[in-house]
């Protein structure tokens, strides 16, 4: 039957999401299979009802696709759909408590603080800053304790500019979390399971200066290097395909997910942030996996439809 694409939403991640569920609805039509987008708005609950397609891709980044919202939509309305419960997925976007998950596992995440914008406000941003500086040194990264494509996201190397850093985080969530850079080789991981169980697809290397692989460096076609698989000497290469896997299974998640980590000088990697709905546009890393493995987008997505519809 005709299966359902629903990309859009109201995140930051809005474009982004166009763009993952243009490109796999058009994989999709090339292996033949009836599929339809739709973004996700009010007449999409109506349509879900009155219409109710065989199996749902949601495609939606960020709050609302990343949260578990759109996840407890299609489960309430019993529709199969690709991707995690709606539990996993709200864990898993909350970078605090998916960091702790991932410890729990023996999983290394780098070290980190939290700190929401009411706390920066009401104790004093110069006392707070001297203290988070103190306890985790410097380079630090903040981030939206919440969000995606590095949207509010900032490298910090002097303290004086951590103040800034914590204000542009604000703009996207009320809480950011700080943590120490960790050099290395930034790696992304994707994992699927289209019924065998879920395994680590080929690791996607990205080659940007440190701290510049940015929203624009994700989404312009030439501006960072990508090596699939990853330049890494063999047990480095097991090492983040078995890290991708095992988060896999902490977060409780399914059919697809993507981890993203830094492989230090030690070969160590350190998880940074597990992804539910991995971007799928042109420059995007998890179908830059696949087709390193030979497996083309749309076969992909069909198997992952027909896994869920099983
Ligand atoms: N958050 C974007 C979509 C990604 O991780 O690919």
């Amino acid at each position: 039957g005709r299966v359902l694409v629903i990309a859009g939403g109201l995140s930051h991640e809005r474009d982004v999401s166009l763009r993952s569920g243009r490109r796999v609805a058009e994989a999709l039509r090339e292996v033949d299979v009836d599929v339809e987008q739709r973004d996700a708005d009010a007449d999409l609950l109506a349509y879900l009802r009155h219409d109710p397609p065989a199996a749902v891709f949601p495609l939606l980044h960020g709050a609302q696709g990343e949260d578990g919202g759109i996840q407890e939509v299609l489960a309430l309305a019993e529709l199969p759909y690709v991707g995690s419960p709606p539990i996993s997925c709200r864990q898993t976007f909350d970078k605090p408590i998916s960091k702790g998950l991932l410890e729990q596992a023996g999983l290394r995440t780098p070290r980190g603080a939290v700190l929401s914008q009411a706390a920066f406000r009401e104790l004093g941003a110069a006392v707070l800053l001297d203290s988070l500086v103190k306890r985790l040194g410097l380079p630090l990264v903040v981030k939206p304790a919440r969000g995606g494509s590095a949207l509010g996201t900032s490298v910090v190397h002097k303290a004086e500019d951590l103040p800034s850093a914590m204000v542009e985080c604000f703009a996207y969530g009320e809480a950011a979390m700080i943590e120490q850079l960790i050099e290395g080789t930034e790696i992304a991981v994707p994992v699927v399971d289209t019924g065998a169980g879920p395994h680590a697809l080929p690791s996607v290397e990205i080659v940007a200066e440190p701290g510049t692989y940015d929203y624009h460096a994700r989404y312009t076609a030439g501006t960072t290097e990508y090596y699939v698989p990853a330049r890494l000497p063999d047990p480095t290469g097991r090492a983040v395909a078995q890290a991708a896997v095992t988060a896999h299974h902490a977060l409780r998640l399914r059919d697809i997910s993507r981890a993203d980590m830094i492989v230090d000088a030690d070969g160590t990697p350190w998880l940074l942030d597990i992804n539910v709905a991995p971007g799928m546009t042109e420059t995007s890393l998890l179908p830059q996996s696949a087709r390193a493995a030979g497996i083309g987008l749309g076969d992909l997505a069909r198997d992952l439809l027909s896994a869920a519809i099983e």
